[in-house]
C-alpha cells in the first residue's frame, strides 16, 4: 500500500538542528532552532514546573480519561490570564488543547464547519508551520502585507488597505505578541486601527499568541487580544504554554471561543468538543495539570511571573548586546531593527548567500530567510557572531 508514496520533504528547522549537531567547530552557534535558551545554552525545566510536578505527583489519584474540553481549573486560568475582564464571559468559552499547533488545528476544523467558503488572511511572513497547519486542513489562506524587508518595519498601511479589501465573514489570523517570524508588534495605535478594520469589514479575528509574557509583560502582550474582545462579536483565539511555561514536550494550549451570544457560545461550545473528539478524543493532562497548577496558587504563580520575566530579560539584553557589537563591528550597517524587535525571533536582515557563508565559514547557523532565535546569544558568542556577520556583509 505504500509503494506510491514519496518521501515528504524535510523540515528546514529539523535539518538546520542535525547540520548544527554534526558540526565539530567548538565556536559553531545555533539561531535556527524555536526552543528558548540560558546563557548556559540550556532549555531547563522552570523551577517552578518542577515544584508543581512533584506536588503533582504526591497528590493526583487517577489517570482516567478527562472530557474533550480537558481541565476545567485550566480553562479557568487560561481564560483569565489571556481575557481578563474584556469581554462578556457568557459569551466566552476555553477549552485545552494539544499545544498551540493543537488548538490551531482544531481552530482550522471549526472554521471548516461554521464557514467553510471563508479565507483566512495570514501576515506575509508568518510563522512557517502556519501554512502548511491550516491549508493542510482545508483552509483558504491569503496574505497581508506585514514586514518592510528593506526598512525592517511594519507595513501598516499596506496590511490596513488590504484587509479593508477583504470579504466581509473572512477571518484574520493575527499574532498576539513577539510576531514569528518578524519580532515586530503593532503599537496599541496600530492595534485599535485593525480592530477599526475588522469591525467596519466585519472580518473575524484568530488570533495565535504563543509568547505572551515574552514581549513586554502578561498584560501589555495579551492587549490585542483585550482590546479586539471588547470590540467584536465573535474571535478565536489559540494559545501555548510551550514558551512561557517551557512545557514544550508537554503539549498545553487552548482555545478560546468568543461568540456573539450565549446560545451561540453553547453550539460552538458543542462543535468543538466534537471536532476534539473525532480528531485527538482527549487533550494530554499532565503539562495542563502542572499549569493550572501554577496559576490557580498565588505563590507559585507570583513564582512563575519572576521566571517568566527572567526569560523575557534575557532576550532583551542579548538584543542590546548584538546590535552594539553590530554597531562597533559592522558601523556601516543599520541592525537598529533588532533592538525594536520584541520575543525570541526577528530577521538579520541578511542574504541567503550570506546566510549560507555564515554556516560554511563560521559555522553559524540559522534559517535561509536570515530568521534569528535570539536565545541562541549569549555574553561568550557574541562578538563571534558581530565578527562573523561583519566579514560576509
Ligand atoms: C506563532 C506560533 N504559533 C504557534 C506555535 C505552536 O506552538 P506549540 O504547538 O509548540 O505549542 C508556535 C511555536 O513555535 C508559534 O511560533
Amino acid at each position: 500500500m505504500f509503494e506510491n508514496l514519496q518521501p515528504a520533504s524535510a523540515d528546514a528547522i529539523l535539518g538546520l538542528i542535525a547540520e548544527h549537531k554534526n558540526d565539530k567547530r567548538p565556536q559553531k552557534v545555533d539561531l535556527g532552532v524555536g526552543v528558548f535558551r540560558t546563557a548556559a545554552g540550556e532549555t531547563p525545566v522552570l523551577d517552578v514546573v518542577k515544584t508543581a510536578e512533584q506536588r503533582l505527583v504526591d497528590t493526583q489519584q487517577s489517570k482516567a480519561y478527562i472530557g474533550t474540553a480537558g481541565d476545567p481549573d485550566f480553562n479557568a486560568a487560561m481564560q483569565e490570564l489571556t481575557f481578563a475582564d474584556s469581554c462578556d464571559t457568557a459569551r466566552l468559552f476555553t477549552i485545552q488543547a494539544p499545544g498551540g499547533s493543537g488548538s490551531l488545528r482544531v481552530a482550522a476544523s471549526l472554521i471548516l464547519r461554521a464557514r467553510a467558503d471563508a479565507s483566512v488572511w495570514v501576515s506575509e511572513p508568518t510563522w512557517a508551520n502556519h501554512i502548511p497547519l491550516l491549508g493542510g486542513a482545508g483552509l483558504t489562506l491569503k496574505p497581508y502585507p506585514y514586514y518592510d524587508t528593506e526598512k525592517h518595519v511594519i507595513r501598516i498601511e499596506q496590511m490596513l488597505d488590504t484587509l479593508r479589501h477583504a470579504p466581509a465573514g473572512d477571518l484574520v489570523l493575527l499574532h498576539a505578541c513577539c510576531h514569528n517570524p518578524s519580532g515586530l508588534d503593532p503599537s496599541e495605535d496600530d492595534w485599535r486601527a485593525i480592530a477599526d478594520v475588522i469591525v467596519e469589514r466585519d472580518l473575524v479575528p484568530f488570533i495565535d499568541m504563543a509568547y505572551q509574557g515574552f514581549a513586554t509583560s502578561l498584560a501589555s502582550d495579551a492587549f490585542a487580544v483585550r482590546h479586539m474582545a471588547g470590540r467584536v462579536p465573535e474571535m478565536i483565539v489559540s494559545n501555548s504554554c510551550s514558551k512561557n511555561f517551557g512545557l514544550y514536550r508537554d503539549r498545553v494550549g487552548s482555545l478560546s471561543v468568543l461568540a456573539a451570544d450565549t446560545g451561540a457560545r453553547d453550539t460552538v461550545y458543542s462543535q468543538v468538543n466534537n471536532v476534539v473528539r473525532t480528531i485527538y478524543s482527549v487533550p494530554p493532562d499532565h503539562g495542563a495539570v502542572v499549569v493550572s497548577l501554577i496559576l490557580n496558587d498565588p505563590e507559585l504563580k507570583a513564582a512563575w511571573r519572576l521566571e517568566l520575566a527572567a526569560m523575557r530579560g534575557r532576550l532583551r539584553e542579548m538584543r542590546v548586546l548584538f546590535n552594539d557589537a553590530l554597531i562597533e563591528k559592522a558601523p556601516d550597517h543599520d541592525f537598529s531593527h533588532l533592538v525594536r524587535a520584541v520575543g525570541m525571533f526577528c530577521f538579520l536582515g541578511v542574504t541567503p548567500e550570506q546566510v549560507a557563508r555564515l554556516k560554511q565559514e563560521f559555522g553559524v547557523y540559522m534559517v535561509d530567510s536570515s530568521r534569528i532565535n535570539i536565545a541562541g546569544i549569549t555574553a561568550n558568542n557574541v562578538n563571534y557572531l558581530a565578527d562573523s556577520i561583519a566579514a560576509v556583509l
